[in-house]
């Protein structure tokens, strides 16, 4: 696996998978209608954010992940990331090799922490997998999500120091 920046030619593979993703309302705060124009504006942030692709030996575009300032001014010191796996290619590897190259690459860029907004907390993988990536819980907005299947369930703020 590799994991390199994200190309805008990557961009039609990335958003089949990510569309059924953002459609089904179940792990991210975007609106389930968002189109593809708006999700690559989103999902490709100005400097100094980034995005990445891991992609397997032939190339083909496994996952995705992006990184940004989570605040501006003298919070500018603190960064965001959000990741998104194709299902063909879950549970084997991917997100923990995103989760640790954003992690590196935002040391590198000089933040002192990752903080992540909002992991819903029924999104049990996401919360092993950054657990176990050294994020702690350090607050839970009580019934911050809508779930199509679990009702208001609770939206974790998850935080590291870089
Ligand atoms: C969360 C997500 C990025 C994880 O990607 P992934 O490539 O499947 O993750 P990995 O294969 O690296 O697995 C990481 C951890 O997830 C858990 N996990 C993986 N496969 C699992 C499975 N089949 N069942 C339960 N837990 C599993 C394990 O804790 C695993 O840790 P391990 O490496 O010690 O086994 C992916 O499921 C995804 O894109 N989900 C939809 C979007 C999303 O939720 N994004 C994150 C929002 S906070």
């Amino acid at each position: 696996m590799l994991i390199r920046d994200a190309t805008p030619g990557d961009w039609p593979v990335m958003w089949a998978f990510m569309q059924p993703v953002i459609a089904a309302g179940t792990t991210f705060s975007w609106e389930t209608t968002t189109g593809s124009e708006q999700a690559r504006e989103m999902w490709f942030p100005p400097a100094p954010g980034r995005t990445f692709v891991a992609v397997d030996d032939q190339g083909t575009v496994m996952g995705t992940a992006n990184s940004v300032r989570n605040h501006g001014g003298p919070a500018s010191h603190i960064a965001s990331a959000s990741f998104m796996v194709d299902p063909a290619h879950r549970g084997r590897g991917v997100g923990r090799a995103l989760g640790n190259h954003v992690l590196e690459r935002a040391r590198a860029d000089g933040f002192r922490a990752m903080q992540f907004n909002a992991v819903v907390e029924t999104n049990t993988r996401a919360v092993a997998l950054w657990r176990s990536l050294g994020f702690t819980v350090i607050g839970t907005l009580p019934e911050g999500f809508a779930h199509p299947e679990h009702g208001y369930v609770g939206l974790h703020i998850m935080h590291r120091r870089l």
